[in-house]
This record gives structure tokens, sequence and C-alpha cells, in this order.
């Protein structure tokens, strides 16, 4: 669908919802709709095109695309011919795009996310046909080379996998996203270079679990080699790399990223739960002693780096002893900061039809309890940071206060400071003024060089 240089140019707005690896896959579709010569607009009612991006992983944000779509039957009363599409993990699931076809007659195209490939095609259907697309098979996607029309001009993901492999029983991304595929480390390295090149200064591996990177190729190669690769493509500032499996996390990798200086000292291990019983019922495949030794291990090669972890409470079976046991890993680790969440049951996996389901009451006086103490955990740890000074690599300006630039240390915390002019994607130094668990505020130092 190319669009004819004399008429009006046509706009598309896509939202975007869940992790990161549906934001690269944003990316790739703004990339889809600029090649065909659409533009980006910030306003839902001016599109011609208009995509949500689903997530499947929490009941939460299933809710909220079906009170969106609601919303969208109005938008499509007053503007026909606007092209509606949802997109994502959420129409992966069994059964789940019949339904919406069903009740929400009014979209266009309902993809998943294996058709990434095959969007524009998808799409010319949907215009031509007038009758809803359904596109939801398993498809490879992996060797597909995609046009990314990233949203920044300095930071990019670059996925290195597609997929997961390791069924935690509470977790519906293997189902929707497919079995774990690694990227050819050759394809990998050649769009990191050309974002080198390009004037990107921070680069983040995405995988759903990019530890296992490489064990379905046949090079030799694992996720350390890959980040040795990556950190040492001349003309990046900062690696990093998301998430990690603790249970796949090797002495090599940590010995890597002790060695490269450009690999950040952030290592972001997800938990999910302090008791050997419940990471057992979660088929996390490793233990609380075993995930201490990691971090012990991580503390003593990267002195000063920073661990921030996923907790989930209210798993079925969660005793208060159990709970107990994740109160007592913040006390043992430390973490720098910690996003938890209140487990949901998610149709079709294994934990969905455990007994022993935990009281909705019960859930939330846990993640209370559990995020109260975070807090104040994670401000001691930030206060020991007041009067020194970090390098930050500059974002822009604050979203919330213009007068103030925001930046983010190498161990991934957030910092505010008031400047006049700094350029964005520039190195600075700060000297910490106030700390609070999740962001700082800082003075101005200088400017370094790169
Ligand atoms: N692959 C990544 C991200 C998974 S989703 C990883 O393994 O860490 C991000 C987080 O969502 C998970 O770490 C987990 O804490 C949480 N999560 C996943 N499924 C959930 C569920 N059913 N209920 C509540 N939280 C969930
Ligand atoms: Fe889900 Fe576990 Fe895979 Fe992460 S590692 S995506 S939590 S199944
Ligand atoms: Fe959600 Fe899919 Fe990511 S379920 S967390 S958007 S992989």
């Amino acid at each position: 669908m190319k669009l004819c240089l004399m008429e009006k140019q046509k706009k598309y707005f896509i939202s975007t919802m869940g992790c990161q690896m549906n934001v690269y896959d944003s990316e790739v579709l703004a990339g889809y709709l600029e090649s065909m010569g659409f533009a980006a607009t910030t306003g839902e009612e001016d599109a011609d095109i208009l995509i949500l991006n689903t997530c499947a992983v929490r009941q939460k944000a299933e809710e909220k695309v079906l009170s969106r779509l609601g919303m969208w039957r109005n938008l499509k009363q007053s503007k026909p011919g606007m092209l509606m599409v949802l997109w994502g993990c959420m129409v992966q699931q069994g059964g789940i795009a019949g339904q919406i076809r069903k009740r929400y007659p009014y979209i266009d195209l309902i993809g998943g996310p294996h058709a990434l490939g095959r969007f524009p095609e998808l799409l010319e259907e949907a215009r031509i046909s007038r009758t809803p697309v359904i596109a939801v098979a398993e498809e490879e996607r992996r060797g597909r080379e995609f046009p990314v029309k990233r949203r920044h001009t300095l930071f990019a993901w670059v996925p290195i996998s597609y997929g997961c492999n390791n069924y935690c029983t509470y977790c519906i991304v293997p189902y929707v996203r497919g079995p774990e595929k690694s990227r050819l480390p050759a394809d990998i390295i050649a769009e990191v270079e050309k974002l080198a090149h390009n004037g990107y200064r921070e680069v983040t591996l995405l995988g759903q679990n990019v530890n296992s990177y490489g064990r379905d190729l046949n090079e030799q190669m694992d996720f350390a080699d890959l980040l040795q690769m990556v950190a040492r493509i001349p003309g990046l500032l900062r690696i990093r790399y998301m998430t990690s499996h603790p249970r796949d996390f090797t002495e090599k990798m940590i010995a890597i990223i002790a060695q490269e200086p450009k690999i950040c000292e952030h290592f972001h291990l997800p938990l999910q739960a302090g008791s050997n019983h419940i990471l057992t019922l979660m088929n996390r495949g490793y233990t609380r002693e075993v995930y201490l030794k990691l971090v012990e291990r991580i503390r003593e090669l990267v002195p000063r780096s920073s661990i921030t972890t996923d907790f989930i409470v209210g798993f079925p079976g969660e005793r208060e002893e159990d709970f107990g046991m994740t109160m007592d890993m913040l006390e043992k680790v430390r973490f720098d900061a910690a996003f938890t969440f209140i487990y949901s049951p998610r149709q079709g996996t294994k934990a969905a039809a455990m007994a022993d389901q935990i009281s909705d009451t019960e859930k939330r006086a846990r993640i209370i309890t559990l995020n109260n103490r975070q807090t104040e955990i994670g401000q001691e740890i930030n206060a020991q940071l007041l009067g020194t000074r970090q390098e930050l690599l500059v974002e822009g300006k604050s979203k919330t206060d213009h007068a103030n630039y925001t930046g983010r240390t190498r161990t991934n915390k957030i910092v505010h400071f008031p400047a006049n002019e700094v350029p964005e994607g520039s190195l600075v130094t700060v000297e910490i003024t106030e700390a609070g668990a999740w962001t700082l505020r800082g003075k101005y130092i200088s400017a370094d060089t790169d």
C-alpha cells in the first residue's frame, strides 16, 4: 500500500503495552508504516491507522485493552475509514482472536507477534476486504529483516532472541511468543554496528532470557561471547541487556561484564519468590541458596554494581512462612529496586490450575508489606550516593519538570539535574544531592569527553 505523493499524507498512531519486546515490535510496525508513506500522529482521532499492541502477562493489562476497544467503537462511528489494528500477545492466546472479532466487529486486523513480518500484506488485505482479518498462526520471524523506526535516535533495543522455553508455571509468554529462537550473531552484530555508525550511544540487548542465548544455534556461541563482541563495537558508550534468568547466569558472563568497560554494572535478576517451596512450584530452576551465591559472586567480581529484581506475591500455595522467606531475601540481598506484582492467573498455564489460590485481600496485604520494606531499603542504598560524583548518560529534558535534565547512572538509576544546555546522549558528571527510592537529584559538575 504505497501512497501517491499528491494525496494528503495518511497518519498512524500506535499505543504499546507490555515489555520492551513489544516496544521493539511497535518500532517495527512504525517502520513498515513509514516505508508505506504514513506519518506518525500524536492524537488517536487524527489517525488513519490505529494500532494497539497488547500484552497478556497479567489480567489487568487485558482489562485495559477491552475498555480501550469499547472507546474505539465511537471513533469508528465518527471516522468509518479508519483502519483499526489489535496486535500483540493478548490476541495470540487460543480462541481470543475469534471472541474479539465477534464482540468488536469494527476491528479490521487482529494479529499476533508471530505475524510481524507479514504486517504490510495483512494490512492491505484488511483494507481491501473490509472484513476483519485474523493472523495468529505460528510463523518464523527469525532471519527476517525488519524496517525499524526507533522512537529514540540515541538509545536502541536490539532483540537477540525471540520467545521463551522456560515455562515458569505462572507465565503466559512461552505460549504467546513461542519457543526460544536465537538470532544469528552476524545479524545482531551487523545491526549494532549500523546503530553505532548512526550515532546511537546505548544499546540494550533484548530477550525473555538473554542468558540462554545461542543454545539453539549451530555456532559455538553463548551470551557471554555475544556480549563481548557487542561491547567491542566502536562508537557506543554503554551496553545493557535484559532479561537475565538467574539459573543461566554463568561465571563467564560475570567475568566479561567485569572486564568490558562499556557493559553497565546493573544486574536485573528476577527472583520471583524467596522460598524454595514456591520457587519449585514456579519451575524457576534455582534455589534461594543458588541465587544468594550468584549475588555474592557478582558483588565480588563487579563491585559497586546495582541489583534489581521482580517479585510475584500470592502465587498459589504461598503460605505466610513462604512470604516471610521473600521478605528475608530483601534483607539478605538488599536490592536496589524491585518490581513487584500480584500473581494473576493466566488461562492455560500450570499455576492457574493449581489448588490453594490466595485471596485478593491476602495478596494485596503482602504486596504492600513487600513494597514498604523495599522502599526503605532502596532509599537507604541510594542515600549512600549522597555527595558522590556519578557519570550520567543524558536522556533529555525531564518529562515532568522542563528546568531539569534526566540522565541515568551506569547502575541504571535515574537522576534529575538542573542545567542550561546539555546535549542528549552526552556523558556528564553530577554530584548527588538528594536520594529517593527510585530517583535521585544531582548538581551538574562537568561534561565528560567520550
Ligand atoms: N522474561 C522476563 C520477563 C517476564 S514478564 C523474565 O523472566 O523476567 C515480567 C515479569 O512479570 C516477570 O518477571 C514476573 O515477575 C511477572 N509476571 C509474569 N507472569 C505473571 C503473572 N501471571 N502474574 C503476575 N506477575 C507475572
Ligand atoms: Fe515467563 Fe519465565 Fe520465560 Fe520469563 S523466563 S518469559 S517469566 S516463562
Ligand atoms: Fe506482555 Fe508479551 Fe511482553 S505478554 S510482557 S508484551 S512478551
